[in-house]
């Protein structure tokens, strides 16, 4: 055989071999052996209750073959349950929530709620576009706060029928909030999609549309303690915030306008700290807000979504990362929760400081001070933010 002629029986050898461990591979793929072929995510939707005006409110289960399950209902698109793995691999919720519907239209902290037409306070209530002064309900002191007195939180979404892909489960709820609800000028469309993944997160898409010139603020107000015990306060989980600067607030919580240096200060959270180190520390910014109840100034603001907070319970070893392209997050420690409300599970009541929040933001009062991010939308402009909460432990 002339050189030529191995070469290419050589050749030939090598192309037969090649596919058949491509064939090999292929098969053992096809055969599930490695892969699993179910998507591995599902959804139950059940009906949870009637308001006092007779319109249903349903709830949609959200899942992954891992066990975390998020229960969302339409009223307020409250997620009122949250499981999450501790170290030994036990799911529990860690989320502050009620039992029953009625409970939560009797009363509700904003637990596990949508947050809307503008989370966190505005001062007096008052705001002006294009030379046109708005005014909405004073419904916390002299200030406006959570979009007023029937807020997002208390509205009915309606929900699409979930899509479910490979490793993913969605649910999208919309909301059309009219012209001047609340005093907000322009009819807003909203959807806010929850998407629960394979991989543990949770990520929320806010979008929105406007007719009119308005404001827009959106975000989740879940309560976590990650122990999974509602008994237990939250002092021991260690808090990162990804902030230099943090916004100080007057009497009414109202930011000053200034950009404080977190260096040196109870609310330097750059490294993990747990939230009862300083809690108590002499400072006239935890005097005001009873602990902590501001807004801190997230840093990289410019790359869009990054990782902004978390948040870890040595006891459970469970551990939340919160990613956002939003510009400031409200971390806000339970300080109003005071034992009167009821626990879910029907036993006890939610004593202080027994759940704190994490909630992805823009600036409060920002409507009114020129210095800070604009909240402004226009009829054209799509709103859109983004935030994801991903559990794991460690
Ligand atoms: C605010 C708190 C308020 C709480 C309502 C938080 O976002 O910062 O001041 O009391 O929501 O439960």
């Amino acid at each position: 055989m002339s050189l030529i002629i191995k070469i290419f029986f050589g050749f030939l050898g090598l192309v037969v071999i090649i596919g058949l461990t491509q064939c090999k591979t292929e098969k053992s793929v096809d055969s599930g052996e490695t892969t699993p072929t179910e998507p591995g995510v599902s959804f139950e939707k059940s009906a949870y209750g009637t308001t006092q005006e007779g319109e249903p409110v349903d709830m949609y289960s959200l899942k992954n073959a891992q066990g975390m399950q998020v229960d969302v209902i339409t009223y307020g698109g409250i997620i009122t349950s949250w499981t999450a793995p501790d170290k030994n691999g036990a799911y529990e919720n860690v989320v502050l929530g009620y039992d029953s519907l009625s409970q939560y239209i009797a009363g509700n902290p904003y637990f596990g709620a949508l947050i809307g037409r503008f989370g966190n306070r505005i001062a007096k209530g008052k705001f002006s576009i294009d030379g046109t002064e708005y005014s909405l309900a004073t419904n916390d002191g002299p200030n406006h706060l959570h979009g007023g007195v029937k807020g997002y939180d208390k509205v009915i979404w309606t929900a699409a029928e979930p899509v479910v892909d490979s490793n993913a489960v969605s649910l999208k709820l919309s909301y059309l909030s009219k012209d001047m609800e609340e005093g907000y000028p322009g009819n807003l469309k909203i959807d806010v999609t929850y998407t629960l993944n394979a991989d543990n997160s949770l990520d929320v898409l806010y979008e929105a549309t406007t007719d009119k010139a308005t404001i827009v603020n959106l975000t989740q107000h879940s309560y976590f303690n990650l122990t999974g015990d509602f008994t237990k306060t939250i002092l021991d989980h260690e808090i990162v915030l990804n902030a230099d600067h943090f916004l100080p607030v007057d009497a009414t919580l109202i930011p000053t306008g200034e950009l404080m240096d977190v260096a040196g200060t109870p609310f330097d959270f750059r490294l993990p700290k747990t939230i009862g180190k300083e809690i108590v520390a002499e400072h006239d910014q935890l005097t005001k807000g009873l602990g902590y109840d501001h807004c801190w100034v997230l840093n990289s603001q410019d790359v869009g979504d990054r990782l902004v907070a978390s948040a870890y319970d040595p006891g459970s070893g469970r551990f939340l990362e919160i990613w956002s392209d939003e510009p400031a997050i409200q971390f806000y420690s339970g300080n109003f929760l005071d034992g009167t409300l009821p626990m879910k599970g029907g036993e006890g009541t939610y004593a202080h400081r027994t759940g704190f929040c994490l909630e992805t933001q823009h600036y409060p009062d920002s409507p009114n001070q020129p210095d800070f991010p604009p909240v402004r939308l226009d009829p054209g402009d799509k709103y859109v933010s983004y935030t994801s909460f991903k559990f794991s432990t460690k």
